[in-house]
């Protein structure tokens, strides 16, 4: 862990520059701090899944800056057992979002949990990705002994990384399946025995997304 956060911050890219900064890179209205600074309480209370995206494409040194801060995760064991995909080009995810659609109709199941979705899936307008302009997709190395749970938290620290800067995220899980294939896989240079654990789209939101409520939490056990 290198002495000084802050330098390690500005190295990974999570600092821009005045000059840098974009209308929603950090600004109040998109809630992150200028510099991609956040009280830790903050983001976690203010993270929101965002729906609805601005046609503004997310820049390279950015996306590395998320990618960065995902592998700060904890890992079982010190695996690090993540590695990523990242789609960009807006006619692929696209393209990508009909296929997903198509996919998911044809095997739904009438007991499936995702029939209330159907309406929605067979929706032209409706965009899987949210039209978002990055899909990051995390995949697990095969032969880790939690190469699921590891990504998944390195996901959550991206989507609370992209908070504090001003980006907003949505795990995708509609895609999961449909990338789970291996020629799908293979398409997008994913090795056969790696698994893409968590796919989630980054982008500059194009407005605001209400809180959600949250249920209060069920105390199995506090001796
Ligand atoms: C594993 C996982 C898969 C999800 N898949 C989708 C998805 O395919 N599409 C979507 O719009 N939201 C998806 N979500 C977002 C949830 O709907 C959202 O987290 C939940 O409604 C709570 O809202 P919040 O994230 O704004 O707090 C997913 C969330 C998780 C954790």
């Amino acid at each position: 862990m290198p002495a000084n956060w802050q330098a390690l911050r500005k190295e990974c890219c999570l600092w821009q520059e005045p000059s840098e900064r974009t209308e929603h890179g950090g600004g109040p209205k998109a809630g992150g701090k200028p510099g991609g600074t956040m009280d830790v309480m903050d983001a976690i209370y203010g993270r929101r899944s965002v729906r609805g995206y601005a046609d503004q494409p997310v820049d390279k040194a950015t996306v590395e800056g998320l990618i960065k801060a995902a592998t700060y995760a904890p890992s079982s064991m010190n695996e690090q057992p993540w590695a990523f995909v990242v789609i960009q080009d807006p006619k692929r995810l696209a393209a990508f979002s009909d296929r997903i659609k198509a996919y998911v109709l044809k095997r739904l199941k009438p007991d499936s949990p995702l029939v209330k979705y159907r309406d929605m899936l067979a929706n032209p307008d409706y965009h899987v990705f949210h039209r978002a302009r990055t899909l990051i997709i995390i995949c697990a190395r095969p032969n880790t002994h939690n190469g699921e749970e590891d990504c998944s938290l390195a996901a959550q620290n991206l989507m609370l990384a992209a908070h504090a800067m001003g980006l907003g995220t949505c795990p995708i899980g509609f895609a999961r399946p449909w990338l789970a294939q291996a020629r799908i896989k293979r398409s997008l240079s994913i090795p056969d025995d790696y698994i893409p654990v968590f796919p989630v789209v980054v982008g500059y939101p194009s407005g605001e997304t209400p809180p959600v409520e949250r249920r209060p939490p069920e105390i199995l056990l506090w001796e």
